[in-house]
C-alpha cells in the first residue's frame, strides 16, 4: 500500500470518477442550520459556500445536503412543493450552480436528497387533486381511496403516521367540507403519499433527476427510499406496540410508526419488494451520466440481508445501515451488526456505509452517554462518541458525518416548546418528535446568541450558550480537540493508510473491547475500549499508535516487554 508523500496533495476523490462513493466519507449539512449568509435566523446555500473551505479542511469527499426545495417547512423541506426550485429563504439556482462548482472546485462531490415517497400538499399536483375528484388524473397521483363505514367517515384501513396519529385524512370537496374519500400520508398530514402504480409519477421522478443531474449534481441521497410501495389491497396491518418512529426516541401510547419493525411481519407499507423496480429505473437515468451518477438510499428495513438487495449492481449504490447506528454502547451488537453488514454486502458486491448521527436521531454524543442520577453523563458521552467515531472511521466502506458531530456537538434537550418544530411533536401532543434537538445551528465562533451562524444573532432554533468551547474556532489547531481528532482521522484514512476498502479481521481481544486489523491498509489495528477502566493491549499489536481518541501509553509489561495501555472509553489505530 502507498503512503503518501509528505507534503504531497491528497488525492482528490475527483480523480476517482467511477468509484468515488465505494469508500467516500459525506457529510452531512441540514442547510438550515449551517451557516446563514443574510442574518435572517436560517441556514442558506451561499452560508454553506462560505464554509466549503472548512469542509475541504476537514478533509471530506462529499457533501449530502438535506432537502432545500420549496416548501411550505412543514417538516423540514421533506415536503417539497416543487422539486425544480429553491427555497427563496435558502437561495436560488444560481446558488446552486454555484454550490456544485465550488465544491467542484474543491475536490468536494454534492449529494441532493430527493423526496419521492411524498409531495407537500402545496405541491400543484395536490392542489390539482383538492379541485378534482374521483376517477380523475389527478387523484391518481396520489393514494386516495374511499372511506370504510356507512358514511365513509372511517379511514380506509388502520395504518399510522410516522408522527403520530391516523395515516389517513378525509379530502375536502371544493367548499372544504370533508367527503367520503380519505389520502394516505404516512407522515404529516401535509405530507401526502404518491401513488407510484402511476406512470406518471415514476415519469415525473425521472425527469426531476436528469435535471439536477444535468446541473452537475453527482447523487441523490433517496428519502424514505423503502417505502414508495404500497401492498396491494392496503390491508390493514396488525401494528406492533407503541414505540417511536424514529431511533433514540421514547415511545408513548399514541403509537407512531416505526420506520421498521423488526419483530414483526413487514408492514404492508415498508419494503415491499416492488420498490426494487424503481431503483432498477433510476439506477439507468444515472448510468446515462459519465461519470455515472450515484444513490444513496434511506432504508430502515428489518436486517441486513434485505438492506443488501438495495444495493444490487442495477439498484442502488450504497443505503444507509441503521443496525450499526442502533446497536449503542455494545460490543456484542457492534460486531454482529459490522458481521452481518459486510458479509450481506459482500453478496452484492456493494460497499456498505456507516452512519452515527444525522437530522432524525438523538446525537451520538447525547445517545451513547451513560444515565447517571437520571441523566445523560455527556463528559462521558464526549468520550464514547469519539471512540465510537474513531472505531467506525476504520471500517471498510463509506461513512456518513452529521454536521456539528466534528466538534462534539451534544443533542439540545431542553428546548422550550414553542421553539420546537417537529412535526410529531405537535401530533403527538408534546410528548415525542424531538428531533429539533439535533437541528440546532452549528456553533463557528465567538459569543453567544448565535456563535458566529450568522453576524445578526437570530437563530430559528435558540442555541445553549454552553456552545462557545465548542465552536470551530475554539478547538481549530487545539491537541486533542473532537475536531482536530476528525480532521487527522479523515487525512489519516485516506491518505495514510487507505482504510476504504478492503477485508476486515477481528483479532482476539480482552473482555469488553473490540479489535479488528486491515490487512489491506497497512495492516492497521483498530482498537475500542467499551470499558470505563484502562486496558492492556497484547504485545503482539506493537506499540506504534497511529491516533487515538484519548490516552494511550506504552509501558512495559510484566516480561519486560512494551505494551500499550488505553484509558477506559477509548479507540486507538496502531500501525500493525
Ligand atoms: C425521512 C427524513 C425525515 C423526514 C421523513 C419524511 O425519514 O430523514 O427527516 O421527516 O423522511 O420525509
Amino acid at each position: 500500500m502507498t503512503r503518501a508523500t509528505p507534503g504531497a496533495a491528497p488525492e482528490s476523490a475527483l480523480q476517482r470518477p467511477r468509484d468515488w462513493w465505494r469508500d467516500a466519507v459525506v457529510y452531512q449539512v441540514y442547510p438550515r442550520s449551517f451557516a446563514d449568509s443574510d442574518g435572517d435566523g436560517m441556514g442558506d446555500i451561499p452560508g454553506l459556500i462560505g464554509r466549503l473551505d472548512y469542509l475541504a479542511d476537514l478533509g471530506v469527499d462529499a457533501v449530502w445536503i438535506s432537502p432545500f426545495y420549496s416548501s411550505p417547512l412543514h417538516d423540514g423541506g421533506y415536503d417539497v412543493a416543487d422539486y425544480r426550485s429553491i427555497d427563496s429563504r435558502l437561495g436560488s439556482l444560481t446558488d446552486v450552480d454555484d454550490l456544485i462548482a465550488q465544491a467542484h472546485a474543491r475536490g468536494m462531490r454534492v449529494i441532493m436528497d430527493i423526496v419521492p415517497n411524498h409531495s407537500s400538499s402545496e405541491h400543484p399536483w395536490f392542489q390539482e387533486a383538492l379541485t378534482a375528484g374521483p376517477g380523475s388524473a389527478a387523484w391518481d397521483r396520489y393514494v386516495i381511496r374511499e372511506g370504510r363505514g356507512e358514511d365513509h367517515e372511517e379511514p380506509p384501513n388502520n395504518w399510522r403516521s410516522v408522527f403520530h396519529g391516523r395515516g389517513w385524512s378525509r379530502m375536502p370537496d371544493a367548499e372544504g367540507n370533508p367527503t367520503g374519500y380519505w389520502y394516505l400520508h404516512l407522515f404529516d398530514t401535509t405530507q401526502p403519499d404518491l401513488n407510484w402504480e402511476n406512470p406518471e409519477v415514476h415519469e415525473e421522478f425521472r425527469d426531476i433527476l436528469r435535471f439536477w443531474f444535468d446541473r452537475g449534481i453527482d447523487g441523490f441521497r433517496i428519502d424514505v427510499a423503502h417505502g414508495l410501495v404500497k401492498e396491494a389491497g392496503l390491508p390493514d396491518f396488525d401494528h406492533p406496540e407503541a414505540g417511536s418512529g424514529l431511533p433514540g426516541f421514547d415511545g408513548d401510547e399514541q403509537a407512531p410508526e416505526p420506520m421498521f419493525d423488526s419483530d414483526h411481519a413487514h408492514a404492508p407499507y415498508w419494503d415491499q419488494d416492488g420498490v426494487h423496480d424503481i431503483y432498477r429505473e433510476w439506477r439507468a437515468v444515472a448510468d446515462e451520466y459519465d461519470p455515472p451518477r450515484v444513490f444513496c438510499g434511506e432504508t430502515w428495513v428489518p436486517n441486513p440481508e434485505r438492506l443488501a438487495r438495495y444495493q444490487r449492481p442495477d439498484e442502488l449504490h450504497t443505503s444507509f445501515n441503521f443496525s450499526y447506528l442502533e446497536a449503542g454502547w455494545d460490543a456484542e451488537a457492534m460486531r454482529s451488526s459490522i458481521d452481518a453488514t459486510i458479509a450481506n454486502h459482500a453478496t452484492v458486491g456493494a460497499p456498505p456505509t456507516w452512519v452515527l448521527s444525522n437530522h432524525d436521531v438523538v446525537r451520538h454524543r447525547t445517545r451513547l452517554a451513560p444515565i447517571t442520577d437520571g441523566a445523560a453523563d455527556l463528559e462521558r458521552g464526549l468520550s464514547r462518541a469519539r471512540a465510537a467515531t474513531l472505531f467506525t472511521l476504520g471500517l471498510p466502506g463509506s461513512l456518513y458525518l452529521y454536521q456539528g458531530e466534528e466538534l462534539g456537538l451534544h443533542e439540545v434537550s431542553d428546548l422550550p416548546d414553542e421553539a420546537r418544530q417537529d412535526p410529531a411533536w405537535h401530533r403527538s401532543g408534546g410528548t415525542d418528535g424531538r428531533r429539533d434537538g439535533c437541528r440546532v445551528p452549528i456553533p463557528w465562533s465567538g459569543a453567544a446568541p448565535s456563535f458566529g451562524f450568522n453576524d445578526t444573532g437570530a437563530s430559528w432554533l435558540p442555541m445553549p450558550a454552553t456552545w462557545a468551547g465548542l465552536s470551530v474556532a475554539e478547538e481549530s489547531g487545539v491537541d486533542g480537540s473532537t475536531l482536530e481528532m476528525y480532521r487527522a482521522a479523515l487525512r489519516i484514512r485516506r491518505e495514510e493508510a487507505a482504510l476504504g476498502e478492503g477485508p476486515l479481521e477481528w483479532l482476539n481481544a480482552p473482555e469488553g473491547v473490540l479489535a479488528y486489523r486491515r490487512p489491506a491498509a497497512e495492516d492497521v489495528i483498530v482498537v475500542l475500549n467499551l470499558g470505563d477502566a484502562p486496558v492492556r493491549l497484547p504485545a503482539a499489536w506493537g506499540t506504534d499508535v497511529l491516533m487515538g481518541s484519548g490516552d494511550a501509553i506504552a509501558v512495559l509489561d510484566d516480561d519486560g516487554e512494551e505494551i500499550v495501555v488505553i484509558g477506559g472509553e477509548i479507540s486507538v489505530w496502531l500501525r500493525g
